[in-house]
């Protein structure tokens, strides 16, 4: 009988579970990477705010602590402009891009923008490519660009979001593409992962329950207010980066709600407001003044744990849900054909 959790993403990935941690910029770093990977899911750098050389630190420390797959994110938004910071900007990611391909780290993941160009030299490389997207649309033509999964994250998500939820996502993505897709967006324990299989995704990408981990690179404030705040304790603002980004509510958020026809487009908020007011939440742990990127499942989590134990419990839970259920259809002729092959099929056997 089938296992339900080994999915086309595990062997596409070559990881035990379909867990993949979310890139997060100066959250994510190698050593949370390491520590997912080395339990079997992805662990992925987040290479937001990094210069190059950083980058490659970091891809060789994961190396130095597992010979297990992990992934790169990389904000691809490059941004049209000849003034100095968005040509700054642009530099500094393709020096990541450069970093990302010399190293042929397994996974390379499009955080924001489109990775064409970049997806013929990867493969090349032997490398897999997976993009974020936040609707049909942007899935769509990045299958078309050729990525080989898409990651559907919904606005219930901590970071950079769209406009539509998880739950309306997941399936539209998973109807219109025939690559595997991840679900990502409010998704923070083993109840998470069995709906997301049942919107027919192949596996999950968890951010916001990453951060109260031990390994996580987030100061200890940051990761005792995910802890505390309950599920409305976020909100989405510009005032980040220029573009939607939920994340904590506090005296930052609050003091820019009244400044809002002062933001600037994307990366100009970023460069000259966000990057500093990233660093004094997530480095200095300021949580008053700072930015703190975190979803809507905030609200799930109660504790700060080894990013192996997050693996281990999310895939316990998963199991607990799947043996609760015993997947026992109606056998009644009226409904019995309804789901067809097309949804969940729940003859797999949990681990
Ligand atoms: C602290 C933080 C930083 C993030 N930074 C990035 C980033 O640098 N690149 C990116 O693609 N997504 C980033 N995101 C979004 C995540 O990759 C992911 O889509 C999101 O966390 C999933 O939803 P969840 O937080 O509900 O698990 C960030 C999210 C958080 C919480």
């Amino acid at each position: 009988m089938p296992n339900i959790l080994k999915t086309r993403i595990c062997s596409l990935l070559n990881i035990e579970f379909p867990i993949l941690q979310a890139g997060m910029g100066q959250v994510a770093r190698g050593r949370l990477a390491a520590a997912v990977s080395q339990a079997g899911g992805l662990g992925v750098i987040g290479s937001a705010y990094m210069t190059a050389e950083e980058l490659r630190r970091e891809i060789h420390y994961v190396r130095s602590v597992t010979d297990k797959p992990f992934g790169v994110d990389i904000l691809f938004g490059k941004v049209n402009g000849e003034d100095p910071v968005s040509m700054r900007y642009n530099r500094e990611i393709e020096s990541l891009i450069q970093v990302t391909l010399e190293e042929r780290v397994p996974v390379l993941i499009s955080g924001l923008g489109n990775p064409v160009g970049v997806i013929a030299e990867a493969h090349k490389r032997g490398m897999v490519v997976m993009s974020v997207v936040g609707n049909v649309r942007q899935a769509l033509k990045l299958v078309r660009e050729g990525v080989d999964a898409v990651i559907a994250s919904g606005c219930e998500g901590g970071g950079h979001v769209g406009r539509i939820g998880t739950m309306a996502l997941i399936p539209q993505v998973v109807d219109a593409v025939d690559v595997p897709v991840v679900a990502g967006g409010g998704l923070a324990d083993g109840r998470g992962l069995v709906a997301a299989l049942a919107l027919g995704a192949e596996g999950i990408w968890m951010g916001t329950r990453f951060i109260a981990t031990e390994e996580a690179f987030a100061h200890q404030n940051y990761k005792n207010k995910i802890v505390e705040i309950d599920g409305e304790g976020t909100v989405v603002t510009r005032a980040h980066s220029g573009k939607p980004v939920r994340m904590i509510r506090n005296r930052f958020t609050e003091e820019w709600e009244r400044r809002s026809s002062e933001i600037q487009p994307y990366p100009l908020q970023l460069m000259n407001v966000g990057e500093r007011a990233a660093i004094l939440g997530r480095v200095e742990g300021d949580v008053d003044h700072g930015v703190l990127p975190a979803g809507q499942s905030s609200g799930l989590i109660g504790d700060i744990k080894p990013a192996a134990e997050v693996v281990r419990d999310t895939i316990r839970e998963a199991n607990a849900v799947l043996r609760r259920w015993q997947c026992v259809p109606f056998e009644d002729e009226s409904v019995r054909s309804a789901g067809d092959q097309k949804f969940f099929d729940c003859s797999g056997e949990p681990f």
